[in-house]
């Protein structure tokens, strides 16, 4: 298997390439185009197709909408439900407004991003879909502000596979022991990227950019971990769904 594209652009600085917000496959496709099917909620329905939008426009990472969606019934199915969420790796804010709307009004979203533009600019999105009570989005970085922020009933962790990851292979196992402490007894972690558009069944290390390196130990860490039972949901670009034992 060839790797298929290296190093991409992103903001000038080199990043692993963009996981598409839909997968290619005829049936994935159905599932959405009856997701979009859905009655919609507004103003959130119309704020978040224009999310997908601009982030298609400008080569801007977020989940999409299938994800998005399980990720809301996901915490839906939660009894009782989730008081507070991390999201980690706010971007535009399109997880953090998933995350909310899976949400009753009175639990909370943190979320945290390092890049000032983009957290100013899920500001802007979060507040003309009217979850500026429910979404808290800071700024920084997130190595340094989890173990600050107390704890939380789920994490979705969606940073490992960005540039500053290239730094050490060793930051993404050290951010997970971070979201393991930090998540309660019996609370759910969700880890995106954990296929790295097919990148982590390259063998040869020497060939392969520290991020891959870095997501392939987090999926070994989270596999065998003692205190996690996990799967990855086969969605996109493969979705880490672990439930922290009690
Ligand atoms: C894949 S995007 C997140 C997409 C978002 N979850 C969504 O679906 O809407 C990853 C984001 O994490 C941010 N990021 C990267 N390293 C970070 C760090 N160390 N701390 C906080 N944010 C970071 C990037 O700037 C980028 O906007």
């Amino acid at each position: 298997m060839q790797i298929q594209q290296k190093f991409f652009s992103d903001n000038g600085r080199s990043a692993l390439p963009i996981a598409p917000q839909q997968s290619d496959d005829p049936l994935a496709g159905y599932a959405l185009q009856l997701l979009a099917r859905r009655i919609p909620e507004l103003p959130l329905d119309t704020v978040l197709p224009e999310m997908e939008a601009l982030a298609e426009h400008e080569q801007i990472p977020i989940i999409g909408p299938l994800e998005g969606a399980i990720i809301q019934a996901l915490l839906q199915m939660r009894h009782p439900a989730p008081r507070r969420v991390l999201d980690i790796g706010t971007s535009i804010g399109y997880s953090a407004l998933w995350l909310a709307r899976g949400l009753p009004a009175e639990s909370k979203v943190v979320s945290i991003e390092i890049d000032p533009q983009r957290a100013y600019l899920a500001r802007e999105f979060v507040e003309k879909a009217g979850y500026q009570r429910q979404i808290e989005i800071i700024e920084g970085d997130v190595m340094e502000l989890l173990p600050t922020l107390g704890m939380f009933d789920l994490i979705l962790q969606d940073v490992i596979k960005h540039v500053y990851f290239g730094k050490s292979a060793q930051l993404s196992l050290q951010l997970l022991d971070y979201c393991i402490e930090h998540l309660v007894d019996g609370g759910v972690l969700l880890g995106d990227n954990a296929f790295c558009m097919g990148e982590v069944l390259l063998e040869d290390a020497d060939e392969l950019p520290v991020q891959v390196l870095g997501i392939k130990a987090y999926n070994d860490l989270v596999a065998t971990h003692r205190q996690l039972d996990s799967v990855i949901l086969p969605v996109r670009d493969g979705l880490w769904l672990s439930h922290k034992r009690g």
